[in-house]
């Protein structure tokens, strides 16, 4: 946004009864975790049991036409050559209703119907962009954002034969079938960006770019192999993605096929700015890099690079968290640039590792200066396991090994807990510059695999599913047109289906007038961010506050496997009372991360249809707030759920999606995400921006694993200050607002345990819409306050922009940024709690 500032002043978003037995002794069983469900179906039944008893009677949604999940996978459906992905064959009539052209309009597109043959002869080039740009849709240079023409471009299995960039316009999944992953094959003579280009530059346009990098919301790409082998090894051309994005975006199951010659320059992904995003399940064979990465924060989950020259190259951050990376026989695991500690030589700000595991590799961590005596780039190392790998972590200018690898004698090390920059603890404000080993924090057991891992699950496809197994809302009557009421009919869907169909929401914009209850045991697969939307008298008393989505009963036992992907959780405004989506689910024991959304996010206003766009509520509007609530709250995690969350946003718009320029608006919602969970929770590359009190509280919970995790304050703030238009209401858990001229807490934690933060960049770009306060690194005075009644919080890997103190205790700030800047953030490598 603000289209006249500097790069990186840019800010992101610019940044049973009867039902209980048949459920449960059925079906709900999901094929992938049918053991551990069989082996736990006795206790399952036993606490649905108690909650009838504990209820007299239920709530939840009976189902007398029960069906079933098939127990295992229909034949021939895991053996992919046999029969395609669901999702290729699944009737499509999804739709964008604020299209200029609702009816014709098409969201899914194959691209064989567009051309493209898939036999590795013919040039699929062509073919392919067009099923991208077909029906005049967003990109090319002249439209940045638009909302209104979703689209996922699907792959069916087969080899296609790229000779120029494949170039994703905005608000696009590019989806392989999950069964078979498609083969992109760089043709010889390939000579583009990338085999994927998400942010061309314009020819001759004198670096100016498809889309605003850190506005570049809304893509993902899944399941392929992308192979640049046939393009000499010398040449960078062999790229797999050019991937400058933000928010909302993810990669997942990619495989990258590169050379592995003595000179090759491939590599897997590029990307030189942007404010993502996350990324997973990915692969890289050879390169000279599997990821060449600049970007203001991103969460890397479960990559593996094999026979790579540098694994990670890290050009510059302000925090980047990688979680289960495995590097194979590369040369270098990660090279960092580091070293540059101001806003003009920024270089890695903020590199933080959580299980890693590195074979056969000379150097694990390279940084490019020395970081003796002052922080020089932080650098966390939690759980590393070294095989055959000498030099842990090396200076590239001097040649100094920082912290010994392995030697002959001795092929295996573990690092359990080693970091390089600035130390915290408890309510000392003194900083402890330390380049060594540090107490490990203690992990609940809940929150780990069994190989003491921090748990990962991929974004589930159900890929071993068939069509038959699906059922589409359409089909059972919503209209999803973005003004018919369709709360009675998804309701009837959901309460008819959820125990034992995969509920397909079409694309399209769902409006629901009262509570939409999605019961537990519920898997909803939207389709390229289907929307659900809140709107009407119901949500709109912030004295009574409403919830538009309720995950599961709330003091039921929902405890069953629930899954969330592909949707977009919002409010037709206004709705200042409004608890956009409350989270109830509690994951089956012993099926660790059995309850959660992937790639689903929760958007506020900005986009057409949410009535609150810049018509309405312009950047400096004059009038009464009324018009411009969004939300009461966005994401409320109850006490007794769980949830993972990966690739979460939520999103309060500070800018238009659908206005040419990106215009500013000024809307308001009142928090973000408050949690009382206790645990496990997974916040695995999570984001909330813009709310008027806080952006992420954690009250009484316990148990979270959190990284990494990104906010901004509202743009408007102190004008008018917390809470206004809001008021704290301790009903919710508001933390007091900070003493001043208050803007929103990014994070609050109050009474709490055991909460690991892995990786958090908390920013405050503006006051009252002027950046200045950037410059002197004080747009607001406090930003992150935890509780000493708190024990076991651990943050690493702190990076705050413009907050005077970086943390404060009891709302008391702690850390002055002054002790750590690091390039345009100042940032903490480790704080723990004093008890
Ligand atoms: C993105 O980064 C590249 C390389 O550092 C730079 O040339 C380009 O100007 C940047 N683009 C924007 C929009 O900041
Ligand atoms: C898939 O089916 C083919 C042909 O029936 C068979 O040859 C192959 O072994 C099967 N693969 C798997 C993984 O079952
Ligand atoms: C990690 O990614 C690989 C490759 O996509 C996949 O096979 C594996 O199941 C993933 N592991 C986890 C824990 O998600
Ligand atoms: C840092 O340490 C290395 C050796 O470990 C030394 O060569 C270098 O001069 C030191 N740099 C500073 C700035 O102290
Ligand atoms: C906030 O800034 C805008 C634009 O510069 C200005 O018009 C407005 O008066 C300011 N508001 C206050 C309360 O300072």
């Amino acid at each position: 946004m603000s289209r006249a500032i500097t790069r990186v002043l840019l800010s992101t978003s610019l940044t049973l009864a009867l039902f209980l037995h048949h459920s449960v002794l059925v079906h709900a069983i999901p094929t992938d975790t049918t053991a551990a469900m069989a082996s736990k179906s006795g206790s399952i039944l036993k606490s649905a049991l108690n909650a009838i008893s504990q209820r007299g009677s239920t709530t939840d949604n009976l189902n007398s036409n029960a069906c079933s999940y098939p127990s295992r996978p229909v034949p021939g459906s895991v053996n992919g050559s046999a029969s395609p992905f669901w999702m290729e064959k699944i009737k499509h009539q999804g739709k964008a209703p604020f299209n200029s052209d609702p009816e014709g309009y098409k969201v899914f597109r194959n691209v064989k119907d567009y051309g493209a043959v898939g036999d590795g002869v013919h040039d699929d080039t062509a073919a392919i962009n067009l099923a991208i740009t077909s029906q005049n849709r967003c990109g090319g240079g002249t439209c940045h954002s638009s909302t209104v023409s979703p689209a996922i471009v699907y792959f069916p299995q087969g080899t296609y034969l790229i000779s120029a960039p494949i170039i994703p316009y905005y608000y696009t999944q590019l989806i392989g079938d999950a069964k078979v992953p498609p083969t992109l094959l760089a043709a010889p003579s390939f000579d583009g960006f990338a085999v994927i280009d998400a942010n061309p530059y314009i020819p001759a346009g004198g670096g100016a770019q498809y889309f605003q990098a850190t506005n570049n919301f809304h893509r993902s790409i899944r399941n392929f192999v992308i192979d640049v082998r046939q393009v000499p090894p010398e040449k960078q051309q062999g790229t797999g993605i050019h991937w400058q994005v933000a928010q909302a975006t993810s990669l997942i199951n990619i495989v990258f096929e590169m050379s592995a010659a003595p000179n090759t320059a491939h590599q897997g992904i590029w990307m030189e700015n942007g404010s993502g995003g996350f990324m997973g399940d990915l692969v890289f064979n050879g390169g000279k890099f599997g990821i060449w990465g600049g970007n203001q924060q991103f969460t890397v989950r479960n990559i593996t690079v094999n026979n790579a020259q540098t694994g990670v190259y890290s050009l510059w951050n302000w925090g980047w968290t990688y979680q289960d990376v495995k590097f194979n026989n590369c040369q270098i695991g990660f090279d960092i640039s580091t070293g540059g500690l101001t806003v003009e030589t920024q270089t890695t700000g903020a590199q933080t590792i959580i299980d890693a595991t590195v074979t056969n590799t000379p150097i694990f961590i390279q940084t490019s200066q020395p970081s003796n005596g002052s922080l020089a780039g932080s650098l966390v190392i939690n759980n590393a396991k070294l095989t055959n790998v000498p030099a842990a972590v090396r200076v590239a200018s001097n040649g100094a090994i920082v912290l010994a690898g392995t030697s002959p004698l001795v092929r295996t090390k573990t690092i359990a807990s080693w970091v390089q920059g600035n130390v915290y603890k408890g309510n000392s404000g003194q900083a402890h510059f330390t380049q060594g080993n540090v107490e490990a924090p203690t992990k609940p057991s809940m929150l780990l695999d069994s190989q003491g891992k921090v748990v990962g699950k991929a974004h589930p496809q159900y890929a071993d599913h068939d069509v038959e197994d699906f059922v589409s809302v359409r089909d059972f009557g919503a209209v999803g047109d973005g003004v018919t009421d369709d709360t009675k009919a998804l309701q009837a869907v959901f309460d008819k289906f959820s125990s034992c169909k995969i509920i397909f929401l079409d694309a399209g914009f769902y409006v629901v007038s009262s509570t939409l209850t999605i019961p537990a045991g519920t898997r909803l697969v939207g389709e390229a961010w289907s929307v659900i939307a809140g709107k009407g008298p119901a949500f709109q008393n912030q004295l009574k506050p409403q919830v538009v989505v309720r995950v599961g009963e709330r003091w039921g036992q929902s405890q069953q496997v629930t899954e969330i992907t592909d949707v977009v959780f919002t409010t037709v405004g206004p709705a200042a009372g409004a608890i956009v989506v409350e989270w109830n689910v509690r994951q089956p024991d012993g099926v660790q991360a059995g309850a959660g959304m992937w790639d689903t996010h929760i958007r506020l206003a900005g986009s057409k249809g949410t009535n609150l766009e810049a018509s309405t509520c312009p950047q400096f509007a004059t009038g009464s707030y009324d018009p411009c609530y969004a939300a009461f709250m966005s994401l409320h995690i109850t006490p007794s759920a769980t949830g993972y969350f990966e690739g979460t946003w939520v999103w309060l718009a500070d800018h238009d999606l659908d206005l040419e320029g990106e215009g500013m608006i000024t809307v308001y919602a009142g928090r973000g995400i408050l949690s009382e969970s206790q645990g496990p929770v997974w916040m695995i590359g999570t984001a909330s921006e813009h709310h008027v009190i806080y952006q992420y509280n954690l009250v009484r919970a316990k148990n979270h694993y959190m990284g990494l995790i990104q906010t901004e304050s509202p743009y408007f703030q102190p004008k008018p200050a917390v809470p206004t238009p809001f008021r704290i209401d301790p009903a919710y858990h508001d933390p007091k607002p900070f003493e001043g001229s208050a803007s929103s807490w990014a994070l609050a934690v109050k009474d709490s345990q055991d909460i690991l933060i892995f990786g958090a960049g908390l920013y405050s770009f503006f006051v009252n819409y002027s950046q200045d306060c950037v410059k002197t690194r004080d747009c607001q005075t406090q930003i992150a306050t935890i509780s000493s009644s708190s024990s076991n919080v651990n943050v690493y890997g702190l990076s705050t922009v413009a907050s005077v103190y970086q943390l404060s205790v009891d709302g008391v700030g702690v850390i002055d940024q002054k002790d750590n800047v690091d390039g345009f953030a100042s940032t903490v490598t480790v704080w723990r709690s004093a008890r």
